[in-house]
């Protein structure tokens, strides 16, 4: 099996106020019951508006898993060559320097960007760095499956790295810190020092809860009887990003920015069974062509939308929010022919588009 085979999954975080954009990114399920260690974030999403199950990912991209390799250009990887699995450490790709990102459309339309978390869209020259791609600041790794606490990651015997930037350097001083908390006391830190009547775009791409399974001790304690320690783990680690994203939407509010923000909490694929992971209902894991490798879930959440608590099974593909979110920015598509998603903020914000059918359990 190939080693990205045995990841399990991150999850990202994204808001626009004025939106604040926030984006979550993450393999969380919530197929079925209430999915383990999500309290917080689930709760919210039932009690307003629940975007449920409908983050589908094309399933022949699927072993790649590289989520913001569709999110950030709005296009397929079959059209910008990445189809090819993950961007390795050591080779020299990066996601097409003639794409123009999501965040570079944000920034043309006013918005101060900032990325937090992982890149993983190749980084072998500066060009291909986040901060040459529309972000104006940068905290995070630019490989996939690093260590949560010292920030190494090894793409093979002898060939290891330290992989925590910040910006386009490396940041040294940040390592020991678990991923969860420094890059939520990240967000907050950007939202201290920004002001609520400028629009900004956030996106935090968690690490949680893709492997190395890692969870600082505090939150694993309340899953000591699970027998299957992967799964305790990564209960733990759930229930951590649970918490990180209280703090951010905590953040938001304090720092005034709640009222015109948009939260967007996705996943990039289903979870991995052999670390933790469990897509019951569906049938499959991470990886492969089954529903539960493909079929994500997420939220929309914004006190801009007036019809709460819904659920929708309706289909919206990752490609969809480029042009979902440039619009709500009032931003300028017109130069940007080819985009592979659709706006769906009509599905989202008004009640005319109503769920289509929920999804069959294949158990
Ligand atoms: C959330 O904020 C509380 C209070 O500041 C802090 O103790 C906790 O560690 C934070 N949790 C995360 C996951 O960032
Ligand atoms: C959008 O971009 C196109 C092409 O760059 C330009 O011709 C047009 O005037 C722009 N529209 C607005 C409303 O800025």
């Amino acid at each position: 099996m190939s080693p990205e085979c045995v990841h399990t999954h991150t999850l990202s975080f994204f808001a626009l106020a004025f939106g604040t954009f926030v984006w979550i990114r993450s393999a969380l399920l919530w197929h079925g019951a209430r999915p383990m260690g999500l309290g917080w974030v689930t709760q919210r999403a039932t009690r307003f508006w629940g975007l449920h199950k409908t983050h589908c990912h094309h399933p022949a991209l699927l072993p790649t898993a590289t989520d913001p390799s569709w999110l950030f250009p709005g296009r397929y990887q079959i059209h910008t060559g990445l189809q090819h699995s993950i961007i390795r450490p050591r080779q020299p790709n990066c996601l097409p320097l003639d794409q123009v990102t999501l965040p570079q459309k944000l920034q043309e339309a006013g918005y101060s960007t900032h990325m937090v978390g992982k890149w993983h869209l190749g980084f072998y020259k500066k060009e291909c760095l986040p901060t040459r791609r529309g972000f104006d600041t940068f905290l995070g790794s630019l490989t996939g499956n690093v260590d949560y606490y010292t920030y190494d990651n090894c793409d093979g015997p002898g060939v290891c790295g330290y992989d925590l930037h910040e910006g386009e350097d490396v940041a040294w001083d940040q390592s020991g810190k678990y991923s969860t908390f420094l890059y939520a006391q990240r967000v907050s830190k950007i939202l201290a020092s920004h002001s609520p009547r400028e629009p900004i775009f956030i996106y935090v791409a968690f690490q949680a809860v893709h492997t190395p399974l890692q969870s600082p001790k505090e939150y694993i304690y309340r899953y000591r009887s699970m027998g299957n320690v992967a799964r305790r783990k990564y209960a733990a680690m759930v229930t951590c990003m649970d918490e990180a994203v209280k703090n951010i939407t905590w953040a938001l509010k304090k720092y005034g920015y709640y009222d015109n923000s948009v939260i967007v909490f996705s996943t990039d694929n289903g979870g991995q069974t052999f670390s933790g992971g469990s897509n019951w209902p569906l049938r499959g894991r991470k990886g492969t062509y089954w529903e539960g490798g493909v079929r994500g879930i997420g939220f929309v959440h914004s006190p801009l939308i007036k019809r709460k608590r819904r659920t929708s099974w309706a289909l919206v593909h990752i490609t969809d929010w480029y042009p979902t979110l440039v619009s709500l920015a009032r931003g300028n598509l017109s130069n940007v022919p080819g985009l592979d998603g659709y706006n769906v903020w009509p599905a989202i914000s008004t009640p005319k588009f109503l769920p289509i059918r929920p999804p069959r359990a294949t158990s």
